[in-house]
């Protein structure tokens, strides 16, 4: 029988997770098709091996150790458990010219402003329209401003004339949870432009459980992504601003969290008010829907405020202190996680970066734990949670891990000098950090 590929180019956080997870279920689909009777359907299109292209040498040679370029609960079970249908290469020619189906996981990193380096995906599918001899059908799994695949058709139409498909189908998955999100996704989001591409998107993915499939037009697809994004970040900073008229009305955050939430039209997920939103998403995900809004000659305002409400929340903290400890000029503080949510070590956009800045600026001695991040520039980072707290003025949990919750508070109240105590996550309980003698202070309560 001939072998049939997919290539997946890119083996970062989406790609490898989607790697791994596509390599599992195709043996899944193996194993039922061998235990089905003659008259049960089997799954059509099975995949022997899934190539995981990358351009880092580096990366690959670890791949092929079995070392993970980063943490990810469950990743690295999984890519070990299926080692026969993963090929970890830089043979870019070889796997695309190999599969039939090509996923695009590559990094489109976003500036400032918003604006998005594609350089990343183009350059993947103009090397790929050179290569392709036979129909492909090409996948995007990046996150690209809407229009993109019409440029990527565009792209390889220069240099191929044959079939083939291009359709967009954003990923949603969350960092700590990637490997459940792959395998249970709340829903899946095609965006084609005919039954081809979508049939043999959705024959891949079965026995993946799939709630929803959305088949969409390509543009709308492009668009669910940051919409979704966009809004998820709007509800974090909403319940930040309803935190703060908690903190002058004497409401607890908590509380209205809860009551909001039972409405299901409301839902509780994104309402935890804290030190706000990180991550490789949220925040560029949201910069780049106003930018292209702007591009558009809209304004697009709730976006705007979403974002600047963001980084209000993480000057909040230094407020507290302040209010707290006076000035902060040589005040030692300790910091409790650092990674922008818990179970992942990625700093990107974490709100701890901001808050060791601005500690620094104001010449405070910061020292920090987290279970997973071992280094930050400029920042004495311990290998204890109990000496990150040792002799601090004042302590701030930036990142509810499970480790740092179940802490000894008791212990970390006698070694620390001082006893402020900041809740950036409001994820302790207040009555036993009060009862503890704790000048307890959290967000919105
Ligand atoms: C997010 C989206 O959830 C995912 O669908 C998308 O594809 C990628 O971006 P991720 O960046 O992994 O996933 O993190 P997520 O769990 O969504 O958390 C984002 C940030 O929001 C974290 O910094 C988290 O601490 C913060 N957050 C989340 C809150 O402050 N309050 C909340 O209620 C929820």
């Amino acid at each position: 029988m001939k072998s049939k590929g997919v290539s997946i180019i890119g083996c970062g956080y989406v790609g490898l997770c989607l790697g791994a997870c596509l390599a599992d279920n195709e043996k899944n689909k193996v194993e039922y098709n061998s235990t089905r009777s003659l008259f049960e359907e089997g799954f059509k299109d099975i995949y022997d091996k899934i190539y995981m292209v990358d351009i880092n040498q580096k990366r690959i040679d670890d791949l092929n150790k079995g070392i993970m370029p980063f943490y990810e609960p469950g990743l690295e079970d999984l890519v070990k458990k299926n080692t026969d249908i993963l090929s970890f290469t830089t043979d870019f020619e070889g796997s695309v010219l190999n599969s039939d189906i090509i996923f695009i996981a590559v990094g489109t990193p976003t500036d400032e402003k918003g604006n998005v380096d594609l350089s990343g995906v183009f350059n993947t599918v103009k090397d790929i329209g050179k290569i392709m001899k036979d129909y492909k059908l090409i996948v995007n799994k990046s996150t690209v401003p809407v229009g993109t695949a019409d440029l990527v058709k565009k792209i390889i139409r220069e240099n191929y004339s044959g079939e083939f498909d291009v359709v967009s189908n954003p990923e949603f998955l969350r960092e700590g949870k990637a490997i459940h999100d792959t395998i249970n996704p709340d829903r899946v989001v095609i965006g084609s432009e005919n039954l081809r591409a979508e049939d043999k998107l959705k024959s891949l993915y079965a026995g993946f459980k799939i709630n929803s499939f959305v088949c969409a037009d390509i543009r709308s697809a492009e668009l669910i992504k940051y919409a979704s994004n966009a809004f998820l970040a709007t509800k974090i900073s909403f319940i930040n601003e309803i935190a703060r008229i908690c903190e002058i009305t004497g409401a607890d955050v908590g509380q209205v969290a809860l009551g909001m939430g039972l409405d299901k039209r409301i839902g509780h997920d994104f309402l935890q008010a804290g030190i706000g939103y990180g991550g490789s998403c949220l925040p560029k995900d949201n910069r780049s829907l106003i930018r292209t809004a702007g591009d558009g000659d809209y304004d697009f305002k709730i976006l705007r405020a979403v974002e600047e409400v963001n980084k209000n929340q993480r000057e909040l903290v230094i407020d507290k202190l302040e209010k707290n400890l006076g000035n902060l000029d040589g005040k030692v503080v300790g910091l409790l996680g650092l990674s922008f949510k818990p179970n992942t070590d990625d700093m990107r956009a974490a709100p701890s970066l901001d808050i060791i800045k601005y500690l620094k600026e104001k010449k405070a001695i910061v020292k920090a734990y987290d279970p997973m991040v071992k280094a930050v520039e400029g920042v004495d980072i311990v290998d204890d949670p109990y000496k990150a707290i040792e002799d601090a003025d004042a302590v701030v949990l930036v990142t509810e891990w499970d480790e740092i919750r179940k802490l000894d508070f008791i212990k970390v109240k006698a070694w620390m000098k001082g006893n402020t105590f900041i809740d950036g996550r409001n994820c302790l309980s207040r009555e036993y950090m009060l009862d503890n003698k704790f000048n307890y202070i959290s967000i919105g309560r």
